[in-house]
């Protein structure tokens, strides 16, 4: 089994880029099931569900071509056949092929969705969403069949009563080219959701209000082959810039885009962080003396569920006493044992984490319990006094590409190594 090893003490300083976004790169390459030509993706990240997903299309019958960071993706040859269970279950966004098999056959038989362990991962929303716009639902041992029974995918007016990422998605792609108009209602607004509907119009797709809370698709008949640059990653970027704060001496993280980090800079203004903010890169400096603050997550443009985890091990050198409130998942908690391992004074006390600092961290042997947990840890050990080992680092590698390299060229002393 793999682990990441971390000593800690060395100076981080320089620059890291931020590359591209896995919750949009996890909906944008399923989306392209429903192109009749070649789509090329470029600022792919290097991560694991990059990977799985590969695999998965490739399965199925499309060509994919692959060169650093450009995907070029032949979706012709795919086929309508049940997805490989092995790869479905290993990640969450897999659900996107629901959608866009949909979206292209009138049916789809995948295998139930994988993912964090973040407590109950439902997917009601995205099965009432099919529904209305025709799908029967059925299953078939670890699989479940949606098909409207050889008739058009029919547009629908739906509206979540929960705020939900995944099924605004998948509710896109399967309208796209459905017959009629389907407007969603309370829709999510994060911006991977503008950036899959981007996708899409560059498609030949009709959509319009992506990234407000109603959003209209006009169904057309057929979309063809584009080219499109995928967003930076919002919550890859909080890592780092949360990271720059707890243990760096200077850095610079670019290929930053601000706006999708204002609630994310406001907590860091409120605890005091000195930034700059420049055009695509935000320059975090050596900190002293910062703030404890409570946090609260919420849907976009609300503080995001994915970055308190990475902001955690900050809030620990700041002095006082706050809590975080995880509204989205409550059980997004996994990593507080994992930090009092390492001697922070945290925990968790009915619904919210209770935290109080300044805090020096002591290296220890702890474990990734799901991806931002993971990236937390790596903060931590990086802030400890000696070493600390993370296994489970899968979780790790799905979500932050080329991670060690990205921390050695910033100064860190970490490693993988083979257990
Ligand atoms: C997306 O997950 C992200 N994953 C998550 O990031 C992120 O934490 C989450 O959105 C919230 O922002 C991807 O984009 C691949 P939701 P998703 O549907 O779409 C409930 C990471 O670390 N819900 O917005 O699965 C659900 O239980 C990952 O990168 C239902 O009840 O999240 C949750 O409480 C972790 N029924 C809330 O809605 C449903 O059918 C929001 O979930 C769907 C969701």
């Amino acid at each position: 089994m793999r682990k990441i090893v971390i000593n800690s003490g060395k100076p981080l300083s320089g620059e890291v880029a931020v590359s591209g976004a896995k919750n949009s790169v996890v909906a944008l390459i399923p989306a392209i099931i429903l192109a009749d030509d070649i789509v090329t993706l470029d600022g792919v990240p290097a991560i694991s569900d990059v990977d799985s997903l590969v695999d998965i299309m490739e399965v199925m019958g499309a060509k994919v071509k692959r060169q650093g960071e450009t995907l070029e993706i032949d979706p012709r040859g795919v086929e309508n056949k049940p997805m490989p269970y092995g790869k479905i279950n290993s990640l969450r966004a897999s659900y996107y092929f629901y959608g866009s098999l949909l979206g292209r056959f009138g049916e789809a038989v995948v295998g139930l969705p994988g993912g964090c362990d973040l407590g109950p991962r439902p997917i009601d929303l995205h099965l009432k969403a099919f529904e209305a716009m025709g799908a029967k639902i059925t299953y078939e041992g670890d699989n479940m069949r949606l098909s409207t029974g050889g008739t058009p995918v029919q547009g629908t007016h739906i509206f979540f009563d929960t705020v939900t990422v995944g099924a605004t998605i998948n509710t896109m792609l399967a309208a796209a080219k459905a017959e009629g108009r389907t407007v969603i209602e309370n829709a999510a607004r994060e911006p991977e959701i503008i950036d899959v509907a981007t996708l899409l119009n560059n498609m030949g797709a009709h959509i319009r209000g992506a990234g407000t809370d109603i959003i209209t698709i006009e169904g057309v008949k057929s979309l063809h082959g584009t080219r499109h640059q995928v967003i930076p990653d919002r919550i890859e970027a909080g890592s780092y810039i949360a990271m720059a704060a707890a243990v760096g001496e200077g850095i610079k993280i670019t290929n930053v885009l601000y706006e999708h980090l204002e609630s994310f800079i406001a907590k860091l203004d409120e605890m005091g962080v000195r930034m700059t903010i420049e055009e695509d890169a935000i320059f975090v400096e050596k900190q002293e003396q910062l703030k404890a603050v409570n946090i609260k997550t919420a849907p976009y443009p609300g503080f995001a569920t994915d970055l308190q985890q990475p902001l955690t091990p900050l809030l620990l050198t700041a002095h006082g006493r706050a809590s975080i409130v995880d509204t989205i998942y409550e059980k997004r908690v996994n990593h507080v044992p994992e930090m009092a391992r390492m001697g922070a004074n945290i925990s968790t006390v009915g619904g919210r984490i209770v935290y109080e600092g300044p805090n020096q961290l002591t290296g220890a042997p702890v474990k990734a319990t799901d991806l931002r947990a993971g990236a937390a840890l790596v903060t931590a050990g990086l802030m400890a006094e000696g070493q600390t080992e993370i296994t489970n680092i899968e979780f790790i590698l799905r979500g932050y590409s080329n991670i060690i390299e990205k921390l050695t060229a910033l100064g860190a002393d970490i490693r993988i190594v083979e257990d």
